[in-house]
This record gives structure tokens, sequence and C-alpha cells, in this order.
């Protein structure tokens, strides 16, 4: 039986894998975590616990897996005390700087075992194979990255689409990067990337190859959350008593 803890237990996220989790009969949800709502029930037996007292209740009930879907600056921390705990984590968290993100890994390194994605749908892991046999295939075209999210979305653009960029790079090298276009001039070779906002979108990407006389659209449609909470709570089971290390969802997939 793998013990489940979430931190932002009643957000979109949080509130789905912990339904997820109480369906699995291999898994069991212990504990969750928000910053308001603390005693508010969430299934049976288990009420919200309030954040300050994370490290004080995982250190008591001791988890096998911490699942956190949160805010960036939350997020560090709350991987940071799961780490000097020892308990593995899910981190579905997005919007972290290049600080924060090394703060994450020296913290989980040589401690625990780590799946980090900024998504856990399959179609999504998919979709990154695939730009990247396009994008070795298709050198010379022009290449666009549209996303579009709900209106409630904090980071921008989002940690997929920042994903698609960094495995776009690997196979051509360093290109430039533009967020969004405005105003006058001739454009030399860079990808652009277009977040748009609005309703409850739950998260599109495209990503478009033009050359030409033609071009090639890969999109993904995400149509509910299921998909992610599902994939959440198959890492969480991956990850359980695995090796200390940082792995992605291609790792639990197998697509390598
Ligand atoms: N990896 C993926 O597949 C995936 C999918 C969807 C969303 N996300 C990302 O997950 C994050 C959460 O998304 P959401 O839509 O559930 O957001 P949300 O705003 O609905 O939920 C976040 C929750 O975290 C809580 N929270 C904030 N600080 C906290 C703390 N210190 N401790 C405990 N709880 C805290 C908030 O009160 C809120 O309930 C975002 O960064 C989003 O981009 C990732």
């Amino acid at each position: 039986m793998t013990r489940i803890a979430v931190t932002g237990a009643l957000g979109k996220m949080g509130t789905m894998v912990i339904q997820e989790t109480a369906k699995a009969t291999d898994m069991q949800f212990v504990a969750g975590f928000d910053v308001f709502g603390a005693g508010k029930p969430l299934i049976e037996g288990v009420l919200v616990t309030d954040a300050a007292e994370l490290e004080s209740k995982l250190a008591k009930i001791k988890p096998d897996v911490l699942i956190d879907f949160t805010v960036a600056a939350a997020s560090v921390e709350n991987v940071c005390t799961a780490a000097r705990l020892g308990i593995d984590l899910v981190v579905g968290t997005t919007g972290f700087s290049p600080d924060q993100h090394s703060r994450m890994r020296s913290a989980i390194t040589g401690n625990v075992a780590a799946v980090i994605t900024p998504n856990f749908s399959v179609g999504v892991n998919l979709f990154w194979k695939l730009i990247s046999e396009a994008a070795k295939a298709l050198k010379d075209y022009d290449i666009e990255i549209i996303e579009a999210h709900h209106n409630q979305k904090k980071d921008a653009p989002s940690g997929t689409a920042l994903a698609t960029v960094d495995v776009i790079k690997n196979v051509l090298g360093d290109v430039n990067v533009v967020h969004g276009r405005e105003g006058m001039g001739l454009r030399g070779k860079e990808i652009g990337v277009h977040a748009v906002r609005g309703g409850d979108i739950v998260g599109d990407h495209t990503v478009l190859f033009a050359g030409s006389g033609e071009r090639l659209e890969i999109k993904h449609q995400a149509h509910s959350r299921t998909a992610l909470a599902s994939g959440a709570v198959r890492a969480a089971r991956w990850v359980a008593n695995k090796e200390p290390g940082i792995y992605s969802m291609a790792d639990v997939l197998e697509l390598r």
C-alpha cells in the first residue's frame, strides 16, 4: 500500500488527485495540506491540515510520497521539507524560476526520488516525442508554439510550452525565443511562444512548423484534468522507493 499526502489539497488538481488516489486499491490517502480550509473533510477520515503544519504532520505520519500541486514559491519549500524527511515526491507545480529549480534539485539529489513534470498526460509526453522527430526532419522550417489555458492560470507561458521549447532546443541547439510579438521589423530565425488565456480551457498546445508552400501542426488538447490527475497518481505509484534521483514522466511511461 503506497501512502500518499497532497499539498494544494483544495486546489483544482489537488482535489482530483485525492479522488484518484481514493479510487486506487493499492494506495491510501493519508494527509492533505492547504493554506485555507483547515479542518474541512477531504475524504472520509482525512481533514485538511493547515500548510503551516506540513513538517510536523509529515514527520508524524510518514507518507511514502508527497504529491505537490501548489504555486512555485510554496512548492520549493514543500519539496525541501519532504526531501529532508526522506519522503519521495511527485511535483506537478509549474512556473519555477531557474533559482527555484536549482534549489529544488539540490534538495532532492542524493536524498529522495522525485518525478517532476509540467505535464502528466500520456498524450503530451508522446507529443514531445513527436515534436522532437518533426524538429529533426524540418530543421529549416519556422517554428511557433501556441498554448491556451483557463483564465485562472497564474504562470505564462505554460510549463508545458517551456518544456516544448527545451525539446526543440535539444534538437536544434540554442535558438532565439520570443514571447509574443509587437511592432515593426523583419524577424530573424526565432521561435515565437504565444500564451492565450480564457474561460475554462483545460490546456491546448500547438506546435506549428511552417515551410515554403506547406505547414505541419502538431496539437494536443486536454479535455479534462482527469488525464493529468491519473498521471500524477501513476507517477506516485512508480516513484515510491525508487533510487534517489530526479525522473520525468517519460521514465514513468517508458517513452525513452
Ligand atoms: N503537471 C501537470 O500536469 C499540471 C496540470 C495542471 C496544473 N499544473 C500546475 O499545478 C499548479 C496548481 O494548479 P491548480 O490548477 O490546481 O491551481 P489551484 O490554484 O486551483 O490550486 C493550488 C492550491 O495550492 C494551495 N496552496 C498554495 N500555497 C500552498 C502551500 N504553501 N501549501 C499547501 N497548499 C498551498 C492553494 O491554496 C490552492 O488550493 C500550477 O502551478 C499549475 O500550473 C500542472
